[in-house]
């Protein structure tokens, strides 16, 4: 593919900027809020193959997306290749993302032991046949997101991303760590360097991307194609603002006031109850963006603790305005400065993937 063909198809400009695959929280509420805030290509969570192709009713929720939200690519799982070709086939029918991207990164045991995500890593036969599968079974493009290999001793980020090429992967993200090493250690940015080196299609580069300089420094020494953000988009949607001017060679914006970001706060508010349409269950979801929202602000403790029992717009409205009213007096300093660290984010309905 020519790259003037990639990023027509994913997103234009110079250096496309992905909102990462998460599960439980790269959901439509939040892609809305980052594509607004200059994300240009989002990713949904992973759904699994078998969930759509059993007509899942909650996994088909889950694929429903904005028009606002394009270019998006729909990210499924699976280990099965005709399975997951027919549900490459029928989310496309349905839904018409702009790509579908495979996962083969995913290290959660539930999925890893069934072969799926980058338990796939251990047998590129498989990965080869998934993806000849799925590329054969739509029309739009199909994308692959790998991590470096299977382990320490399995450590084989070119040959597998040569094999993700040769059996028809369109793009390619790296999330530059093993699976053993899950989330432990760095991100080996050199890894991506050789991959795009070694490969004709896109590379997106993935893995420990939190300021907007992190995005021109994994631009500057991997070359890479796409910048892909995940963990540094939790509570900072406007990430991708500050990647884009550090991309571009421009200062960076000023970070949101409080008032700003609670402004953002009730946007995303709103998008889940437009997206959910079941307020209280909206909100339920939103509980862990709220927290991480207000993470390392004075007296953010106490303010979480009010968040996290929220069941309504109009307590999430008051509870912010009533934090401001008492930073206007003085009162929430006198609590005494917050937990920069923060308190932990109830993460019951996060994958960690
Ligand atoms: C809560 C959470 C959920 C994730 N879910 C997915 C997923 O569904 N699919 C996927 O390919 N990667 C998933 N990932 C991995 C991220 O897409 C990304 O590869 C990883 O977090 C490294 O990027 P970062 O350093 O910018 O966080 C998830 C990560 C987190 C933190």
């Amino acid at each position: 593919m020519m790259p003037e063909e990639f990023l027509s198809v994913f997103g234009g400009g110079d250096t496309p900027l992905y909102l990462a695959p998460q599960a439980g929280v790269s959901e439509s509420p939040f892609r809305r809020l980052c594509r607004r805030f200059g994300a240009d290509v989002v990713v949904s969570e992973f759904v699994s193959a078998e969930g759509i192709r059993r007509g899942d009713r909650r996994t088909w929720e889950y694929l429903r997306f904005d028009v606002a939200e394009h270019p998006i690519g729909v990210q499924i799982f699976g280990a099965v290749p005709a399975a997951m070709a027919e549900a490459a086939r029928l989310v496309e029918e349905v839904y018409r993302p702009d790509f579908v991207d495979i996962n083969f990164g995913c290290p959660v045991k539930k999925v890893v032991s069934r072969n799926g995500g980058s338990g796939c890593l251990r047998d590129l036969e498989l990965v080869q046949a998934i993806i000849r599968a799925v590329a054969g079974a739509i029309e739009v493009p199909t994308t692959v997101k790998i991590r470096s290999g299977w382990s320490d001793a399995l450590r084989n980020p070119v040959e597998i991303a040569l094999r993700c090429q040769e059996a028809g992967a369109r793009a390619l993200t790296l999330h530059a760590r093993t699976r053993t090493q899950m989330y432990g250690g760095s991100a080996s940015w050199d890894e991506i360097a050789q991959v795009v080196e070694a490969l004709e299609i896109p590379v997106v580069g993935n893995g420990d991307v939190w300021t907007g300089a992190d995005a021109l420094r994994m631009k500057e020494q991997t070359g890479c194609a796409g910048i892909m953000i995940a963990r540094g988009s939790h509570g900072a949607p406007w990430i991708f603002r500050e990647a884009r001017a550090a991309l571009d060679g421009r200062p960076a914006p000023t970070p949101p006031t409080v008032p700003e970001r609670f402004a953002v706060m009730l946007e995303h508010a709103r998008n889940a109850i437009a997206f959910e349409r079941d307020e209280t269950r909206a909100m339920l979801e939103l509980r862990k963006h709220l927290g991480w929202y207000t993470k390392g602000l004075p007296g953010g403790k106490a303010l979480r603790q009010e968040l996290f029992a929220v069941r309504s717009l109009a307590q999430v409205d008051s509870i912010l305005a009533g934090y401001l009213e008492r930073v206007g007096r003085g009162d929430v300093l006198a609590a005494g400065a917050d937990d920069v660290a923060g308190t932990p984010v109830p993460d019951a309905a996060l994958v960690v993937v």
